[in-house]
């Protein structure tokens, strides 16, 4: 399982990060069987990196990177540079950075292969807003093909274990705690999009063992509805990863 904390712009104080942090570490020692990605801003990333202790099954995450590794690109941060200091995952295309941002699929297709080829492990947001939701299973299939489509072009000319390191979070934009009030996705059907997107990796990008994870208000009350699932590989988790105790009660679930 894989299990993935989105801290998003949170907390405010770095005394609070430690803290927060603190609680994961003690909290991925219960998840021996579990790989815990923990995705603070960069204010606090780079800091907790430097404070060491290393847990085995513990790794760090970015919430986004640009697609060129230097150059005049003010305020941008280097895939490569990432790499390069320790963190090995990257949270590209989530859906607050295409809406504040207006990041489109062509900007997340450079960074996605651009952290590929790095070596990053790039976790690729993908969902439907509210309304195709509501337009019914054929309609949202043809939403997230479109998406992936666009996001992956190119990708075919990576070699296998370049590709094999990308990683699909399928989070449909309605579900997430900001946008519903807490309303996760009925697993079933978050379990069926899901399978539906590992089919395509499979057939159309040849990727025999592809990763899906689920991201929208999960927390520890619902997460075990979405065990029960076996194509679900993990989670995005973004507000109980605020909550200490939330997010040591989820790590333990998933074990
Ligand atoms: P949420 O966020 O768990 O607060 O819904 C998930 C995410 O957007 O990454």
């Amino acid at each position: 399982m894989l299990l993935v904390f989105n801290w998003k712009l949170n907390p405010q104080n770095f005394n609070q990060a430690v803290k927060l942090f603190e609680a994961m570490k003690t909290g991925s020692k219960k998840a021996k069987n579990s790989v815990i990605v923990i995705c603070p801003p960069f204010e606090h990333l780079f800091r907790i990196l430097n404070l060491g202790a290393k847990v085995s099954n513990l790794y760090f995450g970015a919430q986004d990177c640009f697609w060129e590794n230097s150059g005049s690109y003010t305020g941008e941060i280097s895939p490569l540079g990432l790499k390069t200091a320790g963190v090995d995952y990257v949270i590209l295309g989530h859906s607050e950075r295409r809406q504040y941002l207006d990041e489109t699929n062509e900007m997340i297709n450079k960074k996605l292969i651009s952290a590929l080829s790095f070596g990053l492990k790039p976790m690729l947001c993908l969902g439907e807003d509210e309304k195709t939701h509501f337009q019914g299973e054929k309609a949202v299939n043809s939403f997230l093909k479109s998406q992936l489509v666009q996001s992956l072009l190119g990708a075919e000319r990576l070699s296998l274990s370049q590709k094999s390191n990308l990683i699909l979070v399928y989070e449909p934009i309605w579900a997430i705690s900001d946008n519903s009030g807490n309303l996760a996705d009925n697993p079933a059907d978050a379990a069926a999009a899901i399978k539906y997107l590992k089919e395509i990796l499979v057939a159309d990008y040849q990727l025999p063992i592809p990763k899906v994870l689920y991201g929208g208000s999960v927390n520890s009350k619902n997460i075990a509805d979405f065990l029960k699932y076996p194509e679900v590989d993990g989670f995005l988790i973004g507000r109980a990863s605020l909550n200490q105790q939330q997010a040591k009660e989820i790590m333990a679930i998933a074990g």
